[in-house]
């Protein structure tokens, strides 16, 4: 990557721009000069950040990074996390202020105001307390999207202890590694789970999972589908607890104590190259401050006027940062839906923006593709014109699925707002300001005021514009990861021994710069192909292909080629569901690729698949299609979230030729 590559050159030339409308930009929360602002003196612009929230001590100093690359943010600084996400709130008097518009999946639903939030979390810390759980334990948590997940975790930092939130689709073992790994006392779960219409059960797997598990004293039950749930309740007399028994009889007086800025937060497990998930550290006061001014300025929040919903689970980071902690803190009146998006009907997003007048609404790609999947005649039935801020998330998001969402949901006034960030940075760091920014299709275009990101090359060299490379973080956020839990040497490794010289963290991304010098996000660099020795991003092509009018969804992966190294190689989803993709329609789709990139990134071969290899959190895995590709014996599939779509995958090809 030290030359410039002649594909990149190609990559997505977008020329289209949505600048911000006036009204829009009159009334927005952030302004153009917080780029200067903060470029000029980055150590004032997070202080003036961190004022955003209650401090019980001031900090001392900004920023400590004599010890790189373990920061320390606001040094000496005390604050209760719990307490700027609900009671001070209650104290300025909207206690009477709906904090979370809860809509379970069979359709019941539940209000909660910040007083109702004060109480159960108060509620719930001192039952955490009367478990034995102190300050700096580990309370593992897998939960569905109940009230209860988000009570659980503000009761843990209330009191100081670290919650490590386990994705309620996680398989036994999943969990089990992730309670072993922290040492987790308490385990807090539920009876069972609604899926599409159906009680699942989760205890049973919770269950499972804590065989001989020597660190867990005690699992907290909430009851959630009750009688619905056909089979028993495994119970372990001494250890269980049911939430209600325990939780309702508590006193709702709880005094938070201060804790030190740097006191952790929570652990939350990633998946990283190996096999063994990385435990990313989050402490307090930093990482506070960077999801309330993200979540502030990105989604131009107002509070007490906007509803906001991110559709995102609370066992991944977004879930985390913009469903609890940042929208809480900048007290914000948002919506939370525990079932699939096509439960019981296609429209069932759309039925809950319209009832709840959402006006911000935070979602992933993969969604807004399904979406476009299921035709825009179903988001045409809703009055969607309560939205006024549409986000994205979670992978680079296409030009054709930015623009459907654009027109279909934002109905062409709503400004899109790309944001790339990761469990690591711990919040937004790359997206555009609403109110202040063009937008571009597909561009996160520039990092947020206070942050410094570059595109560099294999040197670490900054690129110019047009020039393509790694992204790299040149200074330290106040949100960033402290760690990886219990391995110091494999958190300077992962993130800091790429661009040791320079002192860079490597997020593992490719990236370019366009002719504006806006960012483009090209995937991982592991789903960079190179194709007779010019690289060429996955993304580009899939987005190439979801251009044309009969692809709904692709995957794109570089498979070993004898003669150009890797030849790329398509799999198709075909709108409306069709099986088709006779030779003609598929030499179609090659010439339309080499029509929209250049004729290097024709496909070497396109398979139309009824479905694709995706996790729990909506990426595809690209290394069982290259499996696929290179017609080798599927590989591991038990991160999947349908474990039996490779094998509808594998049979339809051998069939279909
Ligand atoms: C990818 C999710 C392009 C990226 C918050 C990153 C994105 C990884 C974007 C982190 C975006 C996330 N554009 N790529 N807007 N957002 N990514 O840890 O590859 O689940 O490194 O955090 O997702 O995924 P994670």
């Amino acid at each position: 990557m030290t030359e410039q590559s002649p594909a990149l050159d190609n990559l997505l030339t977008e020329s289209r721009t949505f600048p911000p409308s006036e009204d829009f930009a009159s009334r927005a929360n952030a302004t153009a000069d917080w780029y200067a602002k903060g470029d000029e003196d980055r150590d004032a612009f997070w202080a003036e950040q961190a004022h955003r929230l209650h401090w019980d001590t001031e900090w001392s100093q900004v920023v400590d990074w004599s010890d790189a690359p373990f920061a320390k943010w606001f040094v000496g600084g005390k604050l209760n996390v719990a307490y700027n996400c609900v009671d001070r709130h209650v104290e300025a008097g909207h206690g009477d202020q709906v904090a979370i518009h809860w809509v379970g999946e069979p359709g019941d639903t539940r209000d909660l105001t910040y007083a109702d939030l004060k109480r159960e979390v108060s509620k719930a810390a001192n039952a955490l307390l009367s478990l034995g759980v102190s300050a700096n334990d580990r309370v593992a948590i897998q939960l569905q999207m109940v009230p209860e997940a988000i009570v659980a975790m503000l009761a843990c930092a209330r009191i100081g202890a670290l919650h490590s939130v386990v994705f309620g689709g996680f398989s036994p073992s999943a969990l089990r590694q992730r309670v072993d790994d922290a040492e987790a006392k308490v385990v807090i779960t539920s009876d069972g789970q609604y899926r599409r219409g159906k009680a699942a059960p989760m205890k049973a797997n919770v269950d499972e999972a804590l065989e001989g598990a020597e660190s867990v004293e005690k699992v907290l039950v909430v009851r959630r589908t009750g009688d619905d749930l056909d089979a028993e309740v495994p119970w372990t007399e001494g250890r269980d607890v049911w939430w209600h028994e325990l939780v309702d009889g508590q006193s709702e007086e709880h005094t938070p104590e201060a804790f030190d800025s740097e006191h952790p937060l929570y652990i939350l497990y990633t998946s990283g190259t190996t096999g063994k998930p990385k435990g990313i550290l989050h402490t307090s006061g930093g990482y506070l401050t960077q999801a309330a001014y993200t979540h502030n300025a990105v989604f131009d929040h107002k509070p007490g006027e906007d509803v906001y919903w991110c559709t995102a689970d609370i066992g991944w980071v977004t879930g985390h940062s913009y469903i609890v902690y940042g929208p809480l803190a900048n007290r914000a009146t948002q919506v939370v839906y525990e079932g699939t998006p096509n439960t019981p009907h296609e429209g069932r997003h759309w039925e809950i923006v319209q009832k709840y007048k959402v006006s911000i609404y935070y979602t992933a790609p993969t969604l807004i593709r399904t979406f476009m999947k299921w035709g825009a005649d179903i988001p045409a039935k809703y009055d969607l014109s309560s939205l006024r801020v549409l986000g994205s998330v979670g992978e680079p998001i296409n030009p054709e699925a930015w623009m459907w969402y654009r027109e279909n949901i934002g109905a062409e006034r709503c400004p899109i707002v790309d944001t790339w960030w990761q469990t690591e940075t711990g919040a937004i760091m790359i997206s555009p300001l609403p109110g202040v920014t063009s937008t571009k299709p597909g561009s996160a275009q520039r990092p947020l005021p206070g942050i410094s990101a570059k595109v560099v090359d294999d040197k670490g060299d900054e690129v110019g514009k047009g020039g393509g490379g790694y992204l790299v973080l040149d200074k330290p956020w106040p949100a960033m990861l402290r760690g990886i839990w219990g391995d110091n040497e494999r958190y300077r490794d992962t993130y800091w021994s790429r661009f040791a010289d320079q002192g860079y963290y490597f997020a593992g991304d490719g990236a370019k710069y366009d002719a504006d010098g806006d960012v483009w996000l090209l995937g991982r660099v592991d789903d960079v192909m190179n194709i007779s020795g010019h690289r060429i991003s996955t993304t580009e092509v899939e987005s190439a292909l979801v251009s044309h009018p009969t692809v709904a969804e692709a995957a794109v992966v570089g498979a070993t080629d004898p003669t150009t190294g890797q030849g790329i190689v398509a799999f198709v989803i075909l709108r409306g569901g069709a099986e088709g993709g006779g030779d003609e329609a598929i030499q179609e789709l090659r010439n339309h690729v080499a029509k929209e990139i250049g004729p290097i990134a024709k496909p070497r071969q396109i398979m139309v698949v009824p479905e694709l290899p995706k996790t729990r959190s909506g990426k595809i895995m690209r290394r069982l299609l290259r499996d696929v590709a290179e017609n080798r014996e599927v590989g591991d599939v038990t991160t999947l979230a349908d474990s039996s779509v490779m094998d509808l995958i594998s049979s339809g090809l051998k069939t279909g030729g």
